[in-house]
């Protein structure tokens, strides 16, 4: 598999995130509420066995490290546009997993240009990154492809609303959870809501499933939901 080898800018989401290594660990829990919780729900939601495992958008490897517990004999395949993101997922699971670390595979690309090989996954994953691509459609005919029969897909991800209305009122709590004491500065919020202008695209939960179901998969559910945030599983 191989990943198209194009050194990310401050222009994508990519060149945001790997412009942000040192301070994203503690950003993310000031700015997304129940990260921690997300994480752990989706790894409920996950095959008990999946020997062949594709995450994509790494970043710091939070959710890696936990794959790589839950998964003690697989081989994984990590993607993510910013090199700085991959260098911090493979330094922490040298450190922590160092047999997992050996068997993993970093691939410096975006999700859009993959080359990935038929039936080669047994799962794919992926937390709070799929909502920076514009065409899912794309990348879900091309996970679908790429998964073996039986097997899964399950994200996290920021959703939109189902309605205007409703997505209000996701962004608003969002925003009152940033201002809450101790998490995010105005400078902060002033920069996560540029980058959300500039490289969020927020697809609503109905439109993920009939983009998922037109690429194949089936039993698509969402399991998990808080405001924006989302967790979405899949059968192959
Ligand atoms: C919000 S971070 C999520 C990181 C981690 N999964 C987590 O839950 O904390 C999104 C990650 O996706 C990567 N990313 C964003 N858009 C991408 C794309 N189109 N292709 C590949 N990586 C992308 C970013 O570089 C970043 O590391």
């Amino acid at each position: 598999m191989s990943g198209e080898r194009r050194p990310p800018s401050e222009t994508t989401a990519a060149g945001y995130f790997g412009g942000m290594v040192d301070s994203y660990d503690s950003l993310i829990r000031r700015a997304v509420p129940s990260y921690e919780e997300m994480t752990a729900r989706l790894l409920d939601y996950l095959p008990a066995d999946a020997a062949r495992v594709l995450e994509l958008g790494c970043g710091t490897g939070n959710l890696s490290l936990a794959l790589a517990a839950r998964y003690p004999r697989a081989a994984f395949t990590f993607v993510d546009a910013a090199p700085e993101m991959l260098e911090v997922t493979r330094d922490r699971l040298e450190r922590a997993y160092p047999a997992a670390e050996r068997r993993s595979e970093f691939v410096l690309g975006r999700f859009e240009e993959l080359a990935l090989s038929a039936a080669a996954f047994d799962l794919s994953t992926s937390s709070i990154s799929l909502h920076h691509v514009v065409d899912k459609g794309a990348v879900y005919r091309a996970l679908f492809g790429a998964l073996a029969p039986s097997s899964a897909f399950c994200f996290a991800d920021q959703l939109g609303g189902g309605t205007e209305a409703v997505h209000e009122i996701n962004w608003k709590r969002w925003l009152e959870f940033c201002r809450e004491p101790g998490n995010c500065s105005e400078a902060e919020i002033e920069s996560l809501l540029e980058h959300a202008a500039a490289h969020d695209h927020y697809t609503p939960l109905r439109e993920h499933i009939r983009l998922l179901e037109a690429a194949g998969f089936r039993s698509v559910d969402c399991v998990w939901r808080n405001w924006i945030w989302g967790i979405v599983t899949a059968e192959r």
